[in-house]
């Protein structure tokens, strides 16, 4: 078990998170359990816990009545019966849709996830969470401004913050107005001119890169900065063994069914 256990009012919001004061686990299971259950779903965080993860990744943004719930693309198609952009409805009517058919019938009804219902399963669990701030389209700001504030909130009684991250610069600034002690995570599809400095900017304490973008010296480099390194989303031996190979301390990754998150492998 970790420690995210309930705590006593004099021990609140008492962890500070950085590189050097790292509580999370290496593994990270992406979107709930990669591709074998429904993605952003309960049903998918409780099959990852099965496989033994910790820690969950998932997509976060914003209904129309500016309620948190998961959802990684824009629109509703591809993962529900619902259609449209899905920050155009309310909570009320995103929690009626079908969030399970769509991948197979032993999923069938399972509702989309409110970010309520995420924080009561972690908290329950004692499980870590990554929350990836995941704006609707021109709402970048306000996204990351109100997913930390309801982050904060529901996360209160924990020892350990969930974690934020975000491709987002301006979501990650958002959080960073109401949320300042929530940790953050630069997310990267690759590395850019000015990724290091963006970081620092953003006051985060750790780097997510795509996997096949980050090299040995940008690790290294990245670490001699005060960051924690950690990459998205390899799902092969040999992606993962390079990773690990340059020094990677966290991977997000859809196979939940193929690396131990109990027993790293060749580090
Ligand atoms: O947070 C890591 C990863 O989830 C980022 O990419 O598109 O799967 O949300 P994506
Ligand atoms: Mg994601």
């Amino acid at each position: 078990m970790n420690s995210a256990a309930p705590l006593s009012n004099s021990q609140k919001n008492s962890f500070k998170v950085s590189a050097h004061n790292w509580p999370y686990p290496f593994w990270i299971a992406h979107r709930g359990a990669g591709k074998l259950a429904p993605e952003n779903t309960l049903a998918a965080f409780r099959l990852g816990a099965s496989y033994g993860y910790t820690m969950f990744e998932c997509d976060v943004k914003l209904s129309l009545d500016e309620q948190a719930f998961l959802l990684h693309d824009d629109t509703l198609e591809r993962t529900s019966n619902g259609q449209g952009v899905g920050g155009n409805l309310n909570l009320s009517q995103l929690i009626q849709l079908d969030a399970g058919s769509w991948h197979s019938r032993t999923y069938a009804g399972e509702p989309l996830a409110t970010l309520n219902a995420v924080s009561a399963f972690c908290q329950k669990n004692d499980f870590f969470i990554n929350l990836e701030i995941k704006p609707s389209p021109n709402l970048d700001f306000k996204t990351g401004e109100l997913v930390g504030l309801m982050a904060m909130q529901m996360w209160q009684d924990c020892a350990i913050p969930p974690f934020l991250s975000s491709f987002q610069i301006d979501a990650l600034r958002g959080a960073q107005k109401t949320a300042p002690n929530l940790p953050r995570g630069l997310l990267l599809e690759h590395l850019n001119d000015d990724w290091l400095g963006m970081a620092k900017e953003l006051e985060c304490c750790a780097v997510i890169c795509d996997h096949e973008f980050w090299t040995e010296q940008a690790i290294h480099l990245a670490k001699a900065n005060g960051f924690k390194t950690l990459s998205y989303t390899p799902n092969t031996l040999d992606a993962v063994q390079r990773l690990i190979d340059f020094g990677i301390e966290g991977i997000i990754t859809d196979r939940v069914d193929l690396f131990s998150a109990a027993k790293p492998i060749k580090t």
